[in-house]
């Protein structure tokens, strides 16, 4: 392992105003939004959507990194460059996401556990020689009253860990990615204290299976109230809740925390990052790792129709240079209005 190239790689991933795009939709997922905006999914319009962002003039000045997908590690663009290729050329860092789903928890119902530690090690070496540098593993929780469960929040850190450690041994950036999902009615209070132990594992496993914080990043839900809240929580105390949280429970040799939208809207994923920003000096940077939060307003303007690709790649760069601007806590809802 070599911890300085490591340390570099993810520094660079959370530099100032930048963060990542998570383009890394398994093929079941990207057939979802494309149904959102009637476009059929092959492997041609994958690349040509993929195309789309990855091309986007000025790409560099607000991302970092993208997270690709197995199939996206491996096209090439229209004219046969490869995506890789592509995104390097435009000063972004290639990453790929390499769990294989969560699946059922035996004998938890409700709960998962996420899979694809089986050759990994050799998955790893494969996708570090087509240009990954940066790896993504995501665990997801759910929150009632009862769960998630002990055992849940134990095999899943296990794994995060395990994950972790084959990447760094690899020369690849783990982002862990622990997500407790937001859904249902839950106070701001119940997400954060199931968000404190999640982590609280989590850590506690990084640390068992031998690895260098300083060669990592967390990517975490934020402390939201259920999204079938009454009583949703607001910016502000959001912001105070979810670095509330962080302080407990993330080390300051992390070098950055870039946190998933996870079906928040555009506007709010942004505000909510300002937010915590604004209550700055943190140890750690806060940044973004967004999927749907960077892509939704693209899709929308984009629509599969080759005549949009312009107004696509604008409706993107527009939604980074707003999360850019709230990685620096500059963002105000005014801009949303004006031109990137
Ligand atoms: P969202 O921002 O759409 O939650 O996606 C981020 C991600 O990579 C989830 O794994």
């Amino acid at each position: 392992m070599d911890i300085v190239e490591l340390n570099a790689t993810a520094r660079a991933l959370v530099a100032p105003g930048k963060g990542i795009l998570a383009a890394d939709e398994s093929s079941g997922t990207i057939k979802k939004r494309f149904d959102t905006i009637g476009v059929e999914s092959t492997e041609t319009s994958r690349r040509d959507y993929r195309e789309l962002l990855f091309r986007a003039g000025g790409i560099g000045n607000t991302i970092s990194g993208v997270i690709l997908y197995d199939e996206t590690i491996r096209q090439s663009a229209a004219d046969g460059t490869p995506l890789t290729k592509v995104l390097e050329g435009n000063g972004v860092i290639p990453g790929i996401k390499v769990d294989l789903g969560a699946k059922d928890l035996p004998g938890a119902p409700g709960e998962t556990m996420t899979e694809g530690l089986d050759g990994l090690r050799e998955r790893l070496a494969e996708y570090k020689g087509l240009g990954a540098r940066f790896a993504k593993w995501r665990a997801t929780y759910s929150i009632t009253d009862t769960l998630p469960s002990r055992y849940c929040i134990d095999v899943n850190a296990h794994a995060l860990a395990r994950y972790a450690a084959l990447c760094q041994e690899a020369g690849i950036v783990p982002i862990v990615e622990p997500e407790v999902l937001q859904d249902g009615t839950h106070t701001i209070e119940r997400s954060a204290e199931v968000t404190t132990e999640v982590l609280r594992s989590v850590f506690a496993e990084l640390a068992a299976q031998r690895c260098a914080l300083e060669g990592l990043l967390l990517k975490p839900n934020m402390v939201l109230s259920g999204y079938g809240s009454a009583y949703p929580a607001s910016i502000d105390e959001v912001a105070h809740a979810t670095v509330t949280v962080f302080r407990e429970t993330v080390p300051a040799a992390v070098p950055g925390i870039v946190f998933l939208s996870g079906g928040q809207s555009d506007e709010l994923a942004t505000a909510h990052l300002d937010a915590m920003n604004k209550l700055g000096q943190h140890p750690w940077k806060l940044s973004f790792s967004y999927g749907r939060a960077l892509q939704t307003a693209a899709l929308q303007a984009w629509k599969g129709d080759p005549a949009n690709v312009d107004a696509g790649r604008s409706a993107f760069l527009h939604r980074a240079a707003l999360n850019s601007a709230a990685q620096l806590g500059n963002y105000s809802p005014e801009l949303e209005h004006t031109a990137s």
